[in-house]
């Protein structure tokens, strides 16, 4: 028994020394060449950024976010990996080190960056609400938000409007996307906050949704690839590739690509 103990000591510590050693002589870069592969987190309900749709019959993630991802991953020349998860934790599961980053439609803000890497910009970042039909003249302006029944993602910038607008007791956070936007169509929510683009897309997507600007103000610089605190070295990467991609006019292609795909997603 004492001597199966002793090896077991001996087996640790032989591998806690190559796990540090590694550490030490690989960088981040060549860990993500070493793997073969880029993990990247999203949280797949926010069209046209990231979603589920059918590609031949296959349940597929797709979106603008997507293709981000993809050229950063054939810059690396490895394979790319996508990891879908609840939006509220990506953050907490990149500290975890559970993937290499996460493109989520992700705003860079002062608060989210004192815990987080963010890369350059690749978008900037808007908002609109989005409303049942027959309540558009309803909505003109922040001030007519106050005390109607918001509803925004949990864990997201939108949820701070809507708590801010709507006021705390009015508003409820929700993990799902669709979730939020079913509860708007039964009448149980008045207004869902989200970005731009995505309130956009389900306006178009369902007759009885639209988008309403009520001038909410743009409190970050735009939409960023978030990374790990400290990642300095994949973090200059990914912004050299997003400014390729930016001065090729891509971003813009990649949306129109995300639009086209549209329409099928639950
Ligand atoms: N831009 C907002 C934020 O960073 C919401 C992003 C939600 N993204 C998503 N994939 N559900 O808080």
């Amino acid at each position: 028994m004492k001597k199966f103990f002793a090896m077991m000591l001996v087996v640790l510590m032989v591998l806690s020394m190559t796990a540090c050693g590694k550490k030490e002589e690989g960088s981040s870069i060549d860990k993500i060449k070493d793997a073969g592969k880029l993990v990247v987190g999203t949280s797949a309900d926010y069209p046209p950024y990231e979603f589920h749709t059918e590609i031949d019959g296959e349940d597929t993630i797709v979106g603008f976010d997507i293709s981000i991802a993809q050229a950063i991953a054939d810059a690396l020349d490895v394979e790319l990996e996508i990891v879908d998860m609840s939006f509220d934790n990506l953050l907490m599961s990149l500290a975890n080190d559970e993937f290499d980053m996460v493109i989520a439609g992700m705003t860079a803000d002062d608060e989210r960056k004192k815990t987080t890497d963010f890369s350059v910009p690749y978008l900037e970042s808007k908002n609109l609400i989005l409303v049942r039909a027959e309540d558009a003249d309803k909505y003109t302006s922040l001030e007519d938000l106050e005390g109607a029944k918001g509803g925004a993602q949990t864990g997201s910038k939108p949820f701070e409007h809507c708590v801010t607008y709507c006021g705390e007791e009015s508003s409820v956070g929700l993990k799902k996307v669709q979730d939020l936007v079913m509860e708007l169509e039964a009448g149980k929510l008045d207004v869902v906050f989200l970005d731009y683009m995505t309130v956009l897309s389900y306006a178009d997507a369902k007759d009885s949704l639209v988008a309403v600007d009520v001038n909410i103000p743009v409190t970050s610089d735009g939409y960023s690839v978030a990374l790990k605190k400290g990642n300095t070295e994949l973090t200059e990467f990914v912004n050299g590739v997003l400014e390729d991609l930016k001065e090729a006019g891509k971003i813009e292609e990649f949306i129109v690509e995300a639009k086209k795909l549209e329409g099928a997603e639950e």
